[in-house]
């Protein structure tokens, strides 16, 4: 059984690469964000070479070194973040479909660091599909089996915690077997209704009813009638990205609501 813990506020922020850096992220620490996510991030050879190939073509990436020294000094400026309470947390998003030699630079440089590691079974570009990383792990449960057991292996002190996107999902009874198996600390689920810009309640709950790890819910969190929704089913959090682009202010904004 996986241990309970609180996010307070309940209001995250989530990944977004070539936006959520330490700066980003510690604006909304200081906003008040119960949970604050960095990256997401390339963490093996495989996933730089797609994120590579990714900024090529345009889109926003932010690609770490990969020479020792300078990867190390990267840690040490960008890991670093000052929480103003006691509950809150920090997350780092993460792209690994095999632990190398990269991998384990990552693992070491920011077990301590952060709260979370948020392995990333969520981006469905191309580039990553086609090294069978990001959603493409969901296709290949077994592989993620292995994977998440790798991974744990070097983190002492951050926990491990996964994000999916719940509509690529094909076998849920066995995703979450194999998730309870690892122990991982929460399932952060993207509820994206397929073609649509609104969350699907009733997916979310369906994972809130079916495992006690702590479930985040996120997608077109836009109002606080849409953080009530996805806490009343039984999410622990809800997470935003993309007003936060524009707007970071905004999840002030929910934050004051919820509590008023
Ligand atoms: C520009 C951009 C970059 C993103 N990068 C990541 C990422 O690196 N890792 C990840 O798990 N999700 C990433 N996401 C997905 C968001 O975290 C979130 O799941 C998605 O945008 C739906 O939430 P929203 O409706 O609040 O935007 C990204 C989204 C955007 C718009």
């Amino acid at each position: 059984m996986t241990n309970m813990f609180e996010i307070y506020p309940p209001i995250v922020q989530s990944a977004i690469a070539g936006v959520a850096d330490r700066k980003y992220c510690q604006q909304m620490l200081d906003l008040g964000a119960g949970m604050v996510t960095l990256g997401g991030f390339p963490a093996d050879r495989l996933n730089y070479k797609a994120s590579l190939k990714m900024k090529e073509r345009g889109r926003t990436e932010c690609i770490p070194p990969t020479n020792e020294k300078e990867l190390s000094e990267w840690f040490n400026q960008n890991l670093l973040l000052f929480k103003r309470n006691k509950r809150q947390r920090t997350a780092i998003n993460l792209r690994i479909v095999t632990v190398d030699q990269i991998t384990e630079k990552w693992l070491e440089a920011l077990d301590g660091k952060v709260d979370f590691l948020e392995l990333n079974v969520h981006c469905r570009q191309k580039e990553v599909l086609s090294i069978g990383a990001g959603e493409g792990l969901l296709r290949d449960l077994k592989k993620l089996d292995q994977l998440l057991a790798s991974i744990s292996k070097f983190l002492q002190k951050t926990k491990l915690s996964i994000k999916i996107r719940g509509c690529s999902v094909g076998d849920k009874d066995s995703l979450i077997e194999i998730l309870e198996k690892q122990q991982v600390n929460y399932i952060h689920i993207d509820s994206m209704l397929k073609g649509e810009n609104v969350a699907d309640i009733l997916l979310l709950k369906s994972y809130c009813n079916s495992t006690d790890i702590p479930i985040i819910g996120n997608n077109s969190v836009r109002c606080i009638e849409d953080v009530k929704k996805m806490l009343k089913v039984g999410a622990i959090a809800v997470s935003i990205a993309r007003p936060l682009i524009r707007h970071p202010n905004f999840i002030a904004v929910l934050i004051h609501q919820l509590e008023g």
